[in-house]
């Protein structure tokens, strides 16, 4: 594995524990296994074993990891650098509902590639709280939004709380949880290290 590859698996894994003991204090962030995985590579939490369901995902690419973790609901969380809007062009006619399409026809390029990229991590998040990952056809997903940050399904499937908002002014992050109405606690890693070292 490159050398960035291995620091980024290796600051998701760290940062997974963190989240998990947030969850659940009493537990050590040392104490958690992530080993298990499911049969299309999600990690599971193993150990220790507690009451509740915990569950955590995460998410690493250039320049940014991201994690989340719920204590009794599947979660996913999807984070990538902003796609350029050659590969916009040439991936969402495969990726998007042709409702979704429809509401990019006429954006100026760059809310194009901001749409997309929303559009592609809540489908990201929501195939891996799922658990399937890319196995399912993301075409077969859609969004809709209610304002900046939170999304639904176009379906209106009511089960769902879903997030979506740029992480940085080059990544956008999305996370969803199978369960309605959630209450979404964001940390910011990155700002409160600036915070505390001006
Ligand atoms: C999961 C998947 C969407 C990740 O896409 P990505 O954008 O390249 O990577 P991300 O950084 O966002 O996520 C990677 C992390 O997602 C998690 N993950 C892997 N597979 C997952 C799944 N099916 N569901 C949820 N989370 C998954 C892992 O933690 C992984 O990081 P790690 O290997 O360092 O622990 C993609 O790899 C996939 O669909 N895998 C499934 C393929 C499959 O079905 N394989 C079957 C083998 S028989």
């Amino acid at each position: 594995m490159p050398t960035e590859a291995r620091r980024a698996f290796a600051a998701a894994h760290a940062l997974a524990r963190h989240a998990l003991s947030w969850c659940a204090p009493r537990i050590d962030p040392s104490e958690w296994r992530l080993s298990a995985r499911n049969p299309h590579g999600r990690p599971e939490v193993s150990a220790p074993r507690l009451d509740a369901d915990i569950r955590v995902n995460l998410s690493h690419t250039d320049g940014m990891v991201a994690v989340v973790a719920t204590l009794t609901d599947a979660c996913g969380i999807d984070i990538e650098r902003r796609a350029d809007s050659a590969m916009v062009s040439r991936v969402a006619h495969r990726v998007l509902s042709a409702t979704e399409l429809a509401t990019m026809r006429d954006l100026d390029p760059a809310a194009r590639t901001d749409q997309f990229c929303r559009l592609w991590t809540l489908k990201e998040a929501t195939t891996k709280a799922l658990g399937t990952g890319l196995r399912t056809p993301f075409d077969t997903i859609a969004f809709d939004f209610d304002d900046d940050r939170n999304a639904r399904r176009a379906d209106n499937d009511p089960s769902w709380s879903m997030r979506s908002w740029p992480a940085s002014p080059e990544h956008h992050v999305s996370v969803a949880v199978h369960a309605p109405k959630v209450d979404f606690v964001v940390h910011s890693l990155s700002e409160e290290l600036r915070a505390r070292n001006p």
